[in-house]
């Protein structure tokens, strides 16, 4: 990985930290892992002394899920705060733990879709409704929903860096081009400071041929854009999410547990040396 993201000065605070690293985890294709990744790449940096928001953008709420927050439902939600700008930002953070806040999401965010349709600015609400929050984290991951719309956009005109969970399967780069597509018009249109901080490949089984073969077409086309790190496939990530815990805290010993500290640790890398 090169360093590719463009963030702040990290010591502009004076006290070594920055402004907050927003990175969106997005691909319109559902089941690839943008919340499995969100949840535990949030994990690993929490690990290494990061403050992180997660902030979950799908109208499905599976974010929210994760952390055992819908029952009983938390309010305001994320819906709120896009729709009624004088609700306060922190009135809809929830910890889950020590250096993790949520703001979590329920189906209520589906009507936003069409009601932001008409709003003025509609791209750069989710900027606003997250600006305040600039100096409390370092990191906040933005979990997207499976498809390119008006959500998503609000996420892309929000971030500094794009983070591309890729499944290793025939037919994965099947929309890759629609979505770098959509970047490209963000970075040129909405957010000239958004960049691809990497493609993810997640669901990798290193015991087919075709998943080796799938990885290797993908590092063949985008080189260094790929993450050295690749999620593998295993059992134990359902197991974590029905346990309402990171897999980092579930099986930390796991190689997917590994896994996502080393992405942290690509990520950290890239940061500290803008
Ligand atoms: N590396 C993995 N190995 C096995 N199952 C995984 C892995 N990553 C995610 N999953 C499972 O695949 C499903 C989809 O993952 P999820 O993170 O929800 O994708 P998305 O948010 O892109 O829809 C979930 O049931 C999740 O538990
Ligand atoms: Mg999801």
């Amino acid at each position: 990985m090169s360093h590719r993201i463009a963030v702040g000065s990290q010591a502009s605070n004076g006290k070594g930290r920055g402004m907050a690293v927003i990175i969106a985890l997005c691909n319109q294709k559902g089941g690839v892992g943008k919340t499995t990744s969100t949840v535990n790449l949030g994990a690993a940096l929490a690990e290494q002394g990061q403050r992180i928001l997660m902030v979950d953008l799908d109208p499905q709420a599976a974010l929210t899920a994760y952390w055992g927050l819908h029952e009983p439902l938390p309010e305001p939600t994320l819906y709120r705060l896009l729709s009624d700008s004088r609700t306060p930002v922190q009135s809809a953070l929830r910890s889950v733990r020590t250096t993790i806040d949520v703001i979590p999401s329920d189906i209520d965010l589906a009507a936003a879709e069409i009601e932001l349709f008409s709003a003025l600015g509609r791209e750069r609400i989710l900027k606003e409704v997250l600006d305040p929050l600039a100096d409390v984290y370092d990191f906040v991951l933005i979990d997207c929903p499976p498809n390119l719309g008006l959500l998503t956009i609000n996420a892309l005109v929000a971030a500094h860096g794009v983070i591309v969970p890729l499944q290793c399967e025939y037919f994965a780069l099947r929309g890759l081009s629609m979505l770098l597509d959509t970047l490209a018009k963000v970075k040129r249109r909405l957010n000239p400071q958004l960049e691809i901080t990497g493609i993810l490949p997640t669901l990798y089984n290193g015991r087919t041929r075709h998943a080796k073969e799938v990885l290797e077409e993908v590092r063949g086309m985008f080189g260094e854009r790929v993450f050295d790190t690749v999620i593998r496939t295993s059992i134990r990530f359902a197991e974590s999410t029905v346990a309402h815990q990171p897999i980092l805290e579930f099986a930390p010993k796991h190689v997917g547990a590994q896994s996502y500290r080393s992405l942290a640790k690509e990520i950290l890398d890239d940061t500290n040396t803008q």
